[in-house]
This record gives C-alpha cells, sequence and structure tokens, in this order.
C-alpha cells in the first residue's frame, strides 16, 4: 500500500465519524460551532477531504500497528475485532503477517449524534456500515475469504477459539466490558491475546492472570491505557 488507503465511496464519512481526530481543524471547529447532530448528517456528508482522510487514517492504523506488533506472534492465525470501524488495522497488519483468518463483530448503522465517550452500560452508539467495510477490506489487499463480518445486532456471534481479539477505543472504551465478557470467556483460550483500551487498567487484575499496560492514549476524549490481557481468572 501506497501510504494511503483506497477508499470506497462515502468510507470518508464513516472513518471521520469513527476517528474524529483525522478531521481537519476546520471540520472540528464546525462541530463545536453546529453541534453533534449536524455535524454527523451534514457536514461529514459533504466537506470531507478523501485525500487526506485517506492518508490520515493510513498513518493513524499504522501507528496503531505499532503499538501491538511486538505482542503478535507468527503462529497467531485467528484474528477477531471487536468495533474495528472499517478495518483499517486489520488491513495493516494483513499486509505485514499474510494469510491470517479476520472476524469482526460490528453494527451496521450510524448514530443520529455521534458521541464520543464512555457510555457503560448503555450500548446504543454504532458508526459503522458493514458493506462499505466489506468492500474496505476487500480492495485494501485482504482475500474475501479471509473475512468474517457479524453484525452484532442480528447474527450468532462465532464461536471459534481466537488467538488474538482486539478492540481498539471500543469495549471498555464506550460500553462496559461486562458486554462481551461472557462471550470472551467462550471464544478464548488462556493463551488468547485480549488487547483494547480503558480508563481502568487496574479493574482488570480482577479479571484476568494476566494484565499488561501497553500504550498511553493523552490526546483522546479519556486518557486511557491500552492493556493486553490473557487468561480469566474463573
Ligand atoms: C470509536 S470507534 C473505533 C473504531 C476503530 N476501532 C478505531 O480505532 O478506529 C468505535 C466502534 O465500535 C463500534 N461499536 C459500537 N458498539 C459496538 C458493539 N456492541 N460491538 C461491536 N462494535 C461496536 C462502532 O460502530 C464503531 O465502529
Amino acid at each position: 500500500m501506497d501510504n494511503k488507503f483506497l477508499l470506497p465511496k462515502k468510507a470518508e464519512r464513516i472513518i471521520v465519524l469513527q476517528r474524529i481526530e483525522l478531521a481537519s481543524p476546520l471540520i472540528k471547529r464546525l462541530r463545536k460551532l453546529f453541534g453533534r447532530y449536524i455535524f454527523s448528517n451534514f457536514i461529514t456528508k459533504f466537506f470531507l477531504d478523501r485525500k487526506k482522510i485517506s492518508q490520515n487514517y493510513y498513518r493513524a492504523m499504522s501507528d496503531e500497528y505499532f503499538t501491538i506488533k511486538d505482542f503478535i506472534k507468527n503462529e497467531d492465525t485467528f484474528f477477531l475485532s471487536i468495533g474495528s470501524g472499517i478495518g483499517g488495522l486489520e488491513a495493516i497488519i494483513n499486509d505485514n503477517l499474510k494469510d491470517r483468518s479476520f472476524y469482526f463483530i460490528e453494527r451496521d448503522y450510524i448514530s443520529k449524534k455521534v458521541k464520543y465517550g464512555w457510555g457503560g452500560m448503555v450500548n446504543n452508539e454504532a458508526y459503522n456500515d458493514l458493506e462499505l467495510q466489506m468492500n474496505f477490506l476487500k480492495i485494501n489487499n485482504i482475500d474475501e475469504n479471509q473475512i468474517n463480518i457479524y453484525d452484532y445486532d442480528k447474527d450468532d456471534l462465532p464461536e471459534i477459539k481466537f488467538d488474538v481479539v482486539i478492540s481498539l477505543f471500543s469495549l471498555d472504551y464506550h460500553y462496559d466490558f461486562n458486554v462481551y465478557i461472557d462471550y470472551l470467556k467462550k471464544v478464548s483460550k488462556p493463551e488468547t491475546k485480549i488487547i483494547f483500551d480503558t480508563i481502568r487498567a487496574d479493574y482488570f487484575n480482577k479479571i484476568f492472570k494476566n494484565v499488561k499496560i501497553i500504550s498511553t492514549n493523552l490526546n483522546t476524549v479519556h486518557k486511557s491505557n491500552r492493556i493486553i490481557c490473557s487468561n480469566f481468572i474463573n
């Protein structure tokens, strides 16, 4: 890939909704000025610079890959992403490690007023379009038979044992980890690596035998830590 992703039509809108920091300062100012509704439904539809967003998104996902790459081993084959957004990180993982299987649990709608931040057990914010996601992954070199997309609101979730679970700025960042705890117990082995962003890293010492902070995000809405966990305590 050429330091940018190929974007299907209209992908720039959901990328900016998923990652507000990728919008230009002017667009962010418009959001403050006009409010979240106008921002989500009008400004992001008509005023985005596709090329710039594609480059910025590529750079952001390459930086994210850098935070996790040392923890991914060559034998890791089955990857689960919870709330991946359109899937730029997975496209970069695929560029670096060939022939992995990617499973995605996402949602297929865009909230009317996108809100960034912690909702606790409230779990009803979404900004994705699963058809767009499939197109994005395919045109950015992931083979269709490597891609398995599940709609959180409609599908039975996949029940295989994953090697790596990744959830950046989604699980325990927007909604409580407990939303997924039983499911994750079912689909993990003791050595499955579960990587996510949280503002309460210490809490997870009660949930997992192994918890390690691998990076700290100071620029996001909440000051959060990225943690890698394995081996549920019970
Ligand atoms: C802030 S975005 C982060 C996207 C991506 N991980 C990134 O770092 O760019 C949060 C994502 O979580 C998704 N989401 C919200 N609730 C979810 C749920 N219960 N299960 C899976 N994904 C969810 C949203 O649709 C959105 O794409």
